[in-house]
């Protein structure tokens, strides 16, 4: 329905090209993904329970969809890069029980800034004492988006 959609109605201004680090540390570019459906989520792991809801939700519908022979990739692009680094991120979706093809991505905090302008996701940003005392929570908006194989976004 998607890209019936975007056929006659148009790219929306939504997405576009960024680059980020997966947990082992190595580059991955937005155009790395085209050629498949990826559907993003942003989020950071300490959130105690939007985040792991939203997930597993995620990871059902995928495993139904796959069941139904549609495959799409699942992408969490950590909105906090200070304490989401790749060993945690690794850990994460090892220890998480969500679904397997998962792949974490984090990066830079200028990188990270521009991926979530790109997908107008909002965030708040720890004060400096919360930051400071390592232990703050991140309001954040939870939406996801799919990603057609040619890379547009909605
Ligand atoms: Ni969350």
């Amino acid at each position: 329905r998607q890209a019936n959609w975007q056929r006659t109605a148009g790219k929306p201004d939504l997405g576009g090209p960024w680059e980020l680090e997966d947990a082992d540390g190595r580059k991955v570019a937005s155009s790395d993904l085209h050629g498949q459906w990826v559907l993003i989520y942003f989020g950071f792991t300490k959130c105690p329970d939007i985040c792991p809801q939203e997930l597993h939700k995620v990871s059902d519908v995928l495993t139904s969809l796959e069941g139904q022979g549609q495959r799409i990739l699942p992408v969490f692009i950590t909105i906090d890069p200070e304490r989401d680094d790749g060993p945690r991120l690794k850990r994460y979706f090892k220890d998480a029980g969500l679904h397997p093809r998962f792949i974490g991505l984090t990066g830079s905090a200028d990188q990270l800034r521009a991926a979530c302008r790109k997908y107008r996701v909002y965030y708040t940003r720890p004060t400096p004492e919360e930051r400071q005392a390592g232990d703050y929570l991140i309001d954040h908006s939870i939406i996801s988006y799919l990603v057609s194989p040619d890379g547009v976004a909605s």
